[in-house]
Order: structure tokens, then sequence, then C-alpha cells
């Protein structure tokens, strides 16, 4: 019998659901640990946030199928409904033919020869970034990988610099923003986002000071822009509609930048800073990176061509987004029926997954709580499924990862080939997965010249 035939089995409920709450507490007091205990009741576990079912995907095959084979079949899901409504419908929240179109639109900005050009970029920001480091001092790094990341995205793809102005309001906004949307599509009613409470407030603030920033930025590029020269905005400035004939419009403009900025800086750079945490935890290992990086450019300053030579640091960067991967929560809702585990999925099911905790399954990885480098390069055991999806699969898989990649070993090699890293203190690092990624809670690092 195929499974479609089969009468559909009930979808278990997660132990732990409390009346009116649901699963929340959990799912906001222990996040990982409670989205990894999942796949020991079955395939497919609902949860309740509120009294929202949501149905969760533990199984790697079939998070594979939702995001490739069944993509068709679903939407984005609640989390982005409110995102939509709040951030604008650039790619990160648009569906549909008009992702479809925006995103064949934004994606020759991440062909090679940009790719090139940002990788240029990358060495002459992080190079110095690296003089500025005090050595000796205890140095937050996550702040510091924020600010990095910031510069590269907006100076490669809208070809500008910031004011320290605008600099500090996106320093403040982002994080407010990607907690934020969050929380405000967990709340159980809308009437919640009116009151006037200092969380709503600083929310509220943050995105309009978020768009107002990105709009100047756009604005100012836009004055300069001398015609088409590959980078994001100016293919964004130049597209017409192949119907209409017509010009993007400015808030259109403005809705793709904010989702680059938002999908391209919080990822990046907390999976640096989990990197950097790592390697000054590993000594040998962050020696063995130097040596590589300093064989291939004594200053570390790598461009595109010399990344494939920086083999033994490219495994550690895969290792640090299995175990650390960024977006912790991926959702979709399907728009027509799944037959998921023996499970019928209606249309209109809200579903979930977490990367992460499928990264750290021991059936996907052997003793996965484990910084371990060395698995990248072993042979793949044919008979062990496998999954390992930070960038995520299928029609929405991000567009920035090239641009990330050589982003990571840019940076890395940077960093290696001219700093030692230690930790700055014994305290362990704990992770926080309240906002749209999993960041470490504040690590210090101290760096000595090599
Ligand atoms: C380590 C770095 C990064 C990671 C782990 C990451 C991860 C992801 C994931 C998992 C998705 C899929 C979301 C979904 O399926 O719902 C995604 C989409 C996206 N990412 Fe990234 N990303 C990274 C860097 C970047 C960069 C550098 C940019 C741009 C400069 C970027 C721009 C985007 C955009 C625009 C989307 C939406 C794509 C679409 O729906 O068509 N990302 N990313």
């Amino acid at each position: 019998m195929r499974e479609d035939d089969a009468p559909p089995a009930t979808v278990p409920c997660a132990p732990g659901r409390l009346p009116l709450l649901g699963h929340l507490l959990p799912l906001l007091t222990r996040p990982l640990p409670f989205l990894q205990s999942l796949a020991d009741h079955g395939p497919v576990v609902r949860i309740n946030l509120w009294r929202r079912p949501v149905h969760v995907l533990t199984d790697p095959e079939l998070v594979h199928r939702l995001l490739v084979k069944d993509a068709a079949k679903t939407e984005k899901g609640f989390v982005f409904d409110k995102a939509r409504g709040l951030l604008g419908n650039g790619l990160f929240t648009s569906e549909g033919a008009f992702h479809l179109r925006q995103r064949r639109l934004v994606q020759p900005a991440f062909h090679r020869d940009g790719i090139r050009r940002y990788a240029a970029l990358t060495a002459r920001l992080a190079a110095a970034a690296v003089s500025r480091w005090e050595p000796g001092r205890p140095t937050p790094i996550e702040p510091r990988m924020h600010e990095l990341a910031r510069d590269i995205v907006v100076e490669a793809l809208f070809a500008t610099r910031l004011s320290d102005a605008q600099k500090a309001r996106i320093d403040r906004a982002v994080p407010v923003v990607l907690t934020g949307f969050v929380q405000r599509a967990l709340y159980p009613s809308t009437l919640l986002e009116k009151l006037p409470v200092p969380a709503n407030r600083r929310f509220d603030t943050a995105v309009r000071d978020l768009r107002t920033t990105v709009d100047e930025i756009v604005t100012r590029a836009a004055v300069r822009h001398q015609g088409p020269d590959g980078t994001l905005l100016s293919l964004l400035l130049t597209t017409r509609d192949e119907e209409t004939g017509l010009a993007m419009a400015p808030a259109q403009i403005r809705d793709e930048a904010v989702s680059l900025l938002l999908a391209g800086t919080e990822t990046t750079a907390t999976t640096l800073a989990w990197l950097f945490h790592e390697l000054a935890r590993h000594q040998g290992l962050q020696d063995e990176l130097s040596t590589e990086v300093r064989a291939v450019a004594d200053d570390g300053a790598v461009s595109l061509e010399d990344l494939p030579r920086l083999e033994r640091t490219g495994q550690a960067i895969s290792e640090t987004l299995r175990l650390h991967t960024p977006n912790w929560i991926l959702m979709r809702r399907t728009v027509a029926p799944l037959h998921y585990g023996g499970a019928l999925l209606p249309p209109g099911t809200e579903v979930l997954f977490s990367p992460t905790a499928l990264h750290r399954s021991p059936q996907l990885y052997p003793d996965p709580l484990r910084f371990d480098p060395e698995r990248w390069r072993r042979p793949r055991n044919p008979a062990r499924p496998e999954l390992f999806i930070p960038f995520g699969a299928g029609r929405h898989k991000c567009v920035g990862e090239s641009f990330a990649w050589t982003e990571m070993l840019v940076v890395a090699a940077a960093v290696l080939a001219r700093l030692r890293l230690r930790p700055a203190t014994a305290t362990p690092v704990r992770e926080s997965a309240t906002a749209a990624t999993v960041r470490p809670r504040g690590p210090l690092l101290i760096a000595e010249p090599r």
C-alpha cells in the first residue's frame, strides 16, 4: 500500500503542554534541547504555541522533501506573514511568482565577477579591523563581527559607506528587529502589539530607524549611480518590468535592501564569532589553520582564486555551520495536502524544523556536540543519512551562500595570519536563541600578534 492510501496516523503531541501557553515555555526557555528532544516522539510531532498547532519535522528526509520536492505545495508561514508586514516584501519574506521574479533579478549580483570584487573589499575591511584590534585586551568578538559584516554587506551590495550616525542606528536597530519580529509572531493577539509598553516602543522605533537609514543609503547611492556597474543597487535601479517597462518602485528597492541587510549580516557575523570562539579553545587547530593561510598569503590578504587552497579553514567553517547553525528555526505552511510520516498535513498546516537540532542529531553526526572539523575530511559513510542545510535548500535556498563563504574565508584568513586568539576568561560561553540566529553569549577573546 502506498503511504497516500494508508489511513492517516495521528500526529503525537510533544510532552509538557500547558493549558493556554501550549509549549511556549520550553521553546522560549530551552529552545535547542527542547527541539532536539522532539525526535524521540516521531518524525512529525505537534507542538502548540498558545492555541496555534505547529507540526515539527524531526526526520531529515522529510525536511528535504518539504524544502525541495514539495516546495510548490508550501508558503513561508506565520512568522513570515508577520515579518512581511513589518519589514516589507523583500526576497527574504516574499513568495510565489513575485519572489521568483525578484530572485532572478537579484541573483546576478552574486555571480563570480561580483564575488571577486566583494572578496577584495572584504580583505581590505578585514585587514583594517584586524589592525584596530588592541593586543592583549579582552575584546567582545560578537559585536566586532557584526560591525565588520554590516560594513561588508553595505559596501559590497550598495557601493557606499555609512556615516557614524547611520552605523549606530543600524547597530541599535538590527538586533531589536530580529528578536522582535519572532516575538511578535508569537503574541497570542495582535492587540498586544499596540500596547504602549517599552518593548513595543523599542521595536517600532527600531523598524522605523532601519527603514529610514536604508532609504538614506539607497537614495545616496542612487544619486551617485553612473550606470550599470554590476552592484545589487545598480541592478535594482536599472531593471524594467518585462510587461509594463516600469522601473522598480523606490519602496520595493528599500524592501530588497532591508532584506539583504538583515539576512546578510547577522548570519555571517554569528558564524564568524563562533568560529573564532572555537579556534581560541583549540590552539593546535588554530596554529594549523594559520600555517595554511600563511602558505597562501603571508599577510592573510587572500583573493577569490586563493580560496580553494584554504581547505582546512573551510572544514573548520563547515563544522562551525554544523554545530552552531545560525538559523535555528525555519518554517513553512502547506498550501496542498502533504502525507508525511504517515500523517496527513492538510492545507494551512504550519510546519517547523530546526536545522540546528538536525545538525546535532547523533544519527547524522556521531558525537554531535564535539567541534571536530576532521569529520569534513573523512570519506562519507553511505550507510548514514546525510543532511547539511545551513543555507536551506530548494527555491528559497540562501541567495548569498557564495558571498557568505567568500566573506567567512577571507575574514578568517585575515585574522589567522596575523593574530593568535585565546579566551579571556574560563567562563563557558552560552548560546542564546531568542533572535533569528543562535548567538554566542558574550565570548571575550584576547588577541596577540603572531
Ligand atoms: C553564514 C551565512 C548565512 C547563512 C547560514 C544563511 C542562511 C540562510 C538560510 C537558511 C536561508 C533560507 C531561509 C528559508 O528557507 O526560509 C537563507 C535565505 C536568504 N539569505 Fe542567507 N545565509 C547566510 C548569509 C547570507 C548573506 C551574506 C546574504 C546576502 C548578502 C544572505 C541573503 C539571503 C536572502 C536574501 C535569503 C532569502 C532567499 C530567498 O528566499 O530566495 N544570506 N539564508
